[in-house]
């Protein structure tokens, strides 16, 4: 099979597209052949030795595929040969087949487009868990997403303005504003061009923000905190814009506020029962079409270099996806 390789840690360059052997499923896996896969932040990290996890070398990099089931391993009983399925694998999805523990793959329903499939289940996933669960945003609240068109951000303004939030679209150009203003957005700020705290001074007449998004964090963090209303909640989401911020504790005393952390995978993996009531809650908003994932860009398995560059050069607005098969 065709497969991205990861032989040396470094950039897109390092990658190569190669002929393997296909993977061998061990009990408890399941063998997918791959559709379509998304790019996340965290594939453009992993490939440089820079993510949490670190796989032995060579690796396929991937965080995220969908396709059909091909092989069961033994103890497998919640999919079928054939079904249509996502794999949230961590690794192995540029590639023709993937094998991925069993729990890591949730079967969709037949008719789903490929590509949606392949790029909803990261970014949905952690924005809704962050939003209800860590956040517990409320109708009627302010919320400020940084980051605003990117992977999670994007889909952390669509959510939350389904919640019944205001949101306040927060990104460093006049395109990836006009893509949060398209998901739900209804204030915006450049803070390329803009200082973060006064605009937001200035939207909320002084009061500030009940719920921060940030998936960015670098010099933007401060300021973010400083602009939580009394009581607000300031979600640790990443750190797309490099180096890990310092918080002043007295920031949060002052304003009565928290500091949340979100690591949706581990969620998954330890609350798989509230994982899947979200899973189930976004499919739906999905299916009513409440939801409209924003796919910008598709490239073929063998262009699979465009994908991460544009992530990792900021061009990126909304989903970027790897087409594997039709
Ligand atoms: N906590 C979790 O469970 C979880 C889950 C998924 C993702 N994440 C994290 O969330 C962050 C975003 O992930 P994503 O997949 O949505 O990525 P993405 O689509 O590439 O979006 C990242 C956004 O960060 C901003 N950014 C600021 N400085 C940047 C830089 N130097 N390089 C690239 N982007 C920069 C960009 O927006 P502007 O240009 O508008 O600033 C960009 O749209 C990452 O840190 C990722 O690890 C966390």
């Amino acid at each position: 099979m065709r497969a991205v390789v990861c032989s040396e840690l470094g950039g897109p360059d390092k990658l190569a597209l190669k002929e393997i052997e296909s993977p061998v499923v061990g009990p408890g896996q399941v063998k997918l052949a791959v559709h379509a896969a998304s790019f996340n932040f965290l594939d453009t990290l992993i490939i440089r030795g820079l993510y949490q996890d670190r796989p032995d070398l060579p690796f396929v990099p991937g965080a995220e595929a969908a396709g059909r089931v091909v092989e069961l391993g033994e103890g497998v009983t919640h999919l079928k040969p054939g079904q249509a399925a996502i794999a949230l694998a961590g690794t192995g999805a540029f590639a023709e087949e993937l094998v991925a523990d069993a729990r890591r793959v949730l079967p969709i329903p037949e008719g789903f487009s490929m590509k949606v499939a392949a790029s909803f289940a990261t970014a949905y996933g952690t924005s809704h868990y962050a939003l209800a669960q860590q956040a517990g945003l409320k109708p009627g609240d302010t919320l400020l997403v940084l980051g605003a068109a990117g992977g999670v951000g994007l889909a952390a303004v669509e959510l939350g303005r389904l919640m019944g939030a205001t949101v306040i679209a927060a990104a460093s150009s006049r395109e990836k504003l006009d893509a949060a203003r398209e998901a739900g957005a209804s204030e915006f700020i450049n803070y390329s061009e803009e200082d973060l705290r006064t605009r937001v001074k200035e939207i909320t007449d002084g009061r500030g923000v009940d719920v921060v998004y940030d998936p960015v964090g670098a010099e933007l963090a401060i300021p973010a905190v400083r602009s939580l209303a009394w009581g607000g909640r300031y979600l640790v989401i990443g750190f797309a814009g490099g180096g890990i911020p310092e918080l002043p504790l007295n920031l949060l005393l002052l304003k009565g506020a928290s500091a949340v952390g979100v690591f949706w995978g581990a969620w998954v993996q330890r609350d798989p029962a509230g994982a899947a009531a979200s899973f189930r809650q976004l499919m739906s908003w999905l299916a009513s079409g409440e939801l409209r994932p924003n796919i910008r860009e598709c490239y073929p398995l063998a262009e699979f270099e465009k994908g991460f560059i544009s992530l990792q050069s900021r061009k990126a607005v909304g989903k970027v996806v790897l087409t594997v098969a039709d």
